[in-house]
Order: C-alpha cells, then structure tokens, then sequence
C-alpha cells in the first residue's frame, strides 16, 4: 500500500520523505488553510520535495468551464500534480476531460461505492472515500473500501482506492488487510505507526545493558 502525507506542511513532507515513508502527497482547501501559505507557491514547493510522485491539489469551482480553468493553472505547476475535482456530475466530467488529457486526476470526497463506481467510469486515476468521516456519522467507514475493492476487481477497474480522512493507525492497519492501493494520512498518524513500547523496552533493556560492557563503537 502506497503512503501519501495528507498535509501542506512542507518541513513534515520533507522529514517523512527522508526516511523513505512518502509515495505521494494530498492537499485539500482546509489544510492550504491551516499552513497560511500562497496555494500555487506553496503546491510547487511539495512537488519539488517528491518529484515524480503524486501530489493532489484541489480546485474550488463547482461548474465544469471554471473547474476545467482553475485545473489549467493547477496542472501546469509540475508533471506530478493530480487535479482534485469533488465527486458531482461536474466534478466527473471534468475528471473525463483531464483524464483523456493525460493528467492524473484524484476524484475526493467519496461517501458511497456507488460514486466511488463513478468516479473509476469518469476515468479517475484516484478515488478518495473519507473513512473518518464516515465513521464520525455512525457508519464504518472501512465497509466502504471493502464495498469499493470488492466492485473495482469484479470489473478491473484501473481507479486506485485512497483511503482518506484516516485518524489513526488502525484504519492504516484496516486498509492494508483490505488492500487498498493507497492511503493518505496526517504527518503526526503516519509517525504514530512506529511506536510499540516493546521497542521503546527492548532499547532501554539493550542501552542499559551495552553500558555496563564499558565498551563504545567506533
Ligand atoms: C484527503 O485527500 C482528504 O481531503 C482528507 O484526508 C480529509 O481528512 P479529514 O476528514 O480529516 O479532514
């Protein structure tokens, strides 16, 4: 399973791509917000930290001519940007148009596989169902993925399935036993996956123990 950083905070996007763990990133509107930085300058500064790996930047108009505008300006900032379009009849035609185009298109805001079946119709090269949402309205948003995966093998469909709106690691953990192509999470879940107190033990137990040899290395 693919890991995209779900973030416009480029210091974690570097320090997670550092250590290997980053195979794409997503933005949304909210998260341009929360970093109050310039949305074009600050999408380029990503897609110049992982070159060639997708990174998701989302349009804001609701009709199809002014989606198709703002997604010019969008694609242009690099070879690896996925236009974010919403899942509405417009959100998916514009989807059709980019995808005949040659541009990666991340279809968000998924809450049923039945628009998740749209969007792989519409030719999206990502569909994002929100799973933590999903789950905050009293639904397991992880039935949905299963739904999703089970519809897009039936048909071989292409659409790569990013788990989104994930809030800790066991919806990670949840994805990958579905198998989900990819799934995007904040910085802080994605490092919250390394933490077992049996490591945090086992180093003390070695440290303590490496230190009564008197010995160092190098
Ligand atoms: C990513 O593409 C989504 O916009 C994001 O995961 C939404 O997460 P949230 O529900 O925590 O805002």
């Amino acid at each position: 399973m693919k890991f995209f950083a779900d973030t416009a905070d480029t210091k974690d996007i570097r320090d997670l791509a550092d250590a290997g763990l980053l195979d794409g990133v997503t933005t949304n509107p909210s998260l341009i917000h929360k970093a109050g930085r310039n949305f074009l300058e600050v999408v380029k500064e990503i897609s110049d930290i992982v070159p060639g790996m997708p990174v998701s930047a989302e349009v804001v108009a609701l009709d199809y001519e002014t989606m198709m505008k703002e997604a010019e300006v969008v694609r242009k900032i690099a070879d690896n940007i996925a236009v974010k379009v919403p899942l509405t009849i417009d959100g998916l035609k514009t989807c059709k148009a980019l995808t005949d185009d040659g541009t990666m298109v991340n279809v968000t805001l998924c809450f049923s596989a039945n628009q998740a079946l749209l969007a792989a119709k519409a030719g999206a090269t990502f569909v994002s169902p929100f799973v933590g949402r999903h789950d905050d309205v009293g639904f397991d948003g992880m039935d949905l993925i299963e739904d999703i995966r089970l519809i897009y093998d039936n048909y071989d469909f292409d659409t790569q399935i990013l788990v989104a709106s994930v809030r800790h690691p066991v919806h990670i953990l949840q994805a990958a036993k579905i198998g989900a192509d990819v799934m995007t999470a904040p910085p802080a879940v994605i490092r919250q996956l390394v933490k077992h107190p049996l490591t945090d033990k086992g180093i003390e137990g070695f440290l303590s123990d490496w230190a009564k040899t008197g010995q160092t290395i190098g």
